[in-house]
């Protein structure tokens, strides 16, 4: 595909037919629990679900056998898990290291900072004001225990991202690790990851590079050999998913770092136990579909070459719906110059957004705001400065942001929908 001018400031919409396939193959698409029609703009919180994810963890979950056996069940079990860990790896170009689980995204980031932290040489650590608790916790945490000094980043207040330079003029030769989210789970804004490596490895070629892609994953494409970061950790259940995993890769240098695990298991064990098929699978699921919008587009056998054209297509349709979203159409304005609503970032670049907003709406706080939006058939989520879980908000000198995250099966005629909401509730 050629990339114009156009498509680069815009996006690019999916056709109508294709829309229509991708979102037959997502559950509740616009429906309640009970029947009613509704819009769920909170997939940051946790995302619509392919219906294929969850019906191969039904069918799997009904087998008791166990793996390690040789009974045709078991195999079959265990043939899901394997599949599951090779697309895993493709989804993110990882052709070396170890895969890391645990019961959520937020245990799996404690399960692999620990080691970095207590092994690596240096005596500081480097995180952001934007992180998740598990990202930045997981480093204070860790850093008291084995005597390192946590830095914390600062944010870039122009796009809502993390700030690149200020990050590394924290670094030096005795950091022994960073840990920066990927994208903003509460802005949307995408960490410039490829210069922070780049630069921070230039300061100290041993450092070890922690990204908390739980956000930007669904969004984006990550390519761990051209962006070489030592982890990266996603939640299905946030990714078109299942919840009851969190999932990392680690790279081979960490591989090797002593951690917990059954001795007589050998160095790549990071799964611990025995791993949920049904987990697995939902994983490959996801793989699978991004893998088939990759094929609308390009005709390859390639699995990884069909994940990178359906990433970048996921990329090119959210980048399409934001556009909207930000400045409307046909005389009719956008967020950005909505009376009552107040955006905070600057939009020029969305390539590097994420379909994940902030706003503020100037007659109402925001749980109210949610309270209003729910009325009208809109999930929305409130994220508030004096909640732990959100206090990075608080960077934006303001006490709260109505978090909007739509997803790419959405439709412009759904952004309307939310737009002209938006007009009834800040004119009450
Ligand atoms: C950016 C980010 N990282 C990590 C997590 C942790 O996910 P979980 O609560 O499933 O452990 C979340 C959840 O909201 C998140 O948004």
């Amino acid at each position: 595909m050629e990339m114009t001018k156009e498509i680069e400031k815009k996006g690019l919409l999916f056709s109508d037919e294709l829309l229509g396939k991708i979102r037959e193959k997502f559950c509740r698409i616009d429906t309640d629990y009970d029947g009613s029609r509704r819009l769920f703009f909170e997939n940051a919180g946790g995302s619509l679900r392919l219906k294929s994810a969850y019906q191969i963890g039904d069918e799997l979950d009904e087998f008791p056998d166990c793996f390690m056996r040789e009974h045709d069940a078991s195999v079959k079990l265990n043939s899901y898990v394997k599949k599951g860990r090779e697309d895993f790896r493709i989804l993110l170009n990882a052709k070396s290291g170890a895969i890391a689980t645990a019961l959520t995204a937020s245990a799996v980031m404690f399960k692999i900072t620990e080691p970095i932290i207590e092994h690596s040489m240096g005596t500081n650590v480097v995180t952001t004001v934007l992180e998740h608790p598990s990202a930045s916790d997981a480093c204070r945490y860790y850093a008291a225990k084995y005597g390192k000094e946590v830095r914390i980043a600062p944010a870039d207040k122009k796009t809502g991202g993390v700030d690149t330079q200020a990050l590394l003029n924290l670094v030096d030769k005795d950091t022994a690790a960073i840990s920066v989210i990927a994208a903003s789970n509460m802005t949307g804004a995408m960490t410039d990851l490829k210069t922070i490596v780049e630069e921070a490895r230039k300061i100290n070629p041993e450092v070890y590079i922690i990204t908390d892609a739980v956000q930007h994953a669904p969004h984006g494409l990550i390519d761990v050999e051209e962006i070489p970061v030592d982890a990266v950790n996603i939640a299905p259940y946030k990714f078109f998913g299942t919840r009851g995993l969190g999932i990392a890769y680690v790279s081979e240098r960490v591989k090797y770092l002593p951690h917990a695990r059954v001795l007589d298991g050998g160095f790549a064990q990071w799964e611990l136990g025995s791993q949920a098929p049904a987990q697995y699978a939902s994983v490959s699921e996801i793989v699978e579909y991004i893998a088939w919008i990759g094929a609308q587009f390009i005709d390859s056998t390639d699995k990884r070459e069909l994940v990178e054209e359906g990433m970048n297509r996921i990329h090119l349709q959210e980048q399409a719906l934001l556009y909207y979203l930000l400045y409307g159409a046909d005389g009719r304005s956008g967020l950005v110059d909505m009376d009552g609503v107040e955006t905070f970032f600057d939009f020029a670049d969305l390539q590097n957004r994420d379909l994940i907003l902030g706003i503020h709406l100037h007659n109402m706080d925001c749980r109210t705001a949610v309270q209003e939006y729910g009325k009208r058939g809109i999930i929305v989520y409130n994220r508030e400065a004096k909640h732990y879980y959100s206090k990075q908000v608080a960077e934006f000198g303001t006490d709260g942001f109505v978090r909007v995250s739509p997803l790419h099966c959405n439709t412009i005629a759904e952004m309307e929908e939310f737009l002209k909401v938006t007009r009834e509730i800040t004119a009450l």
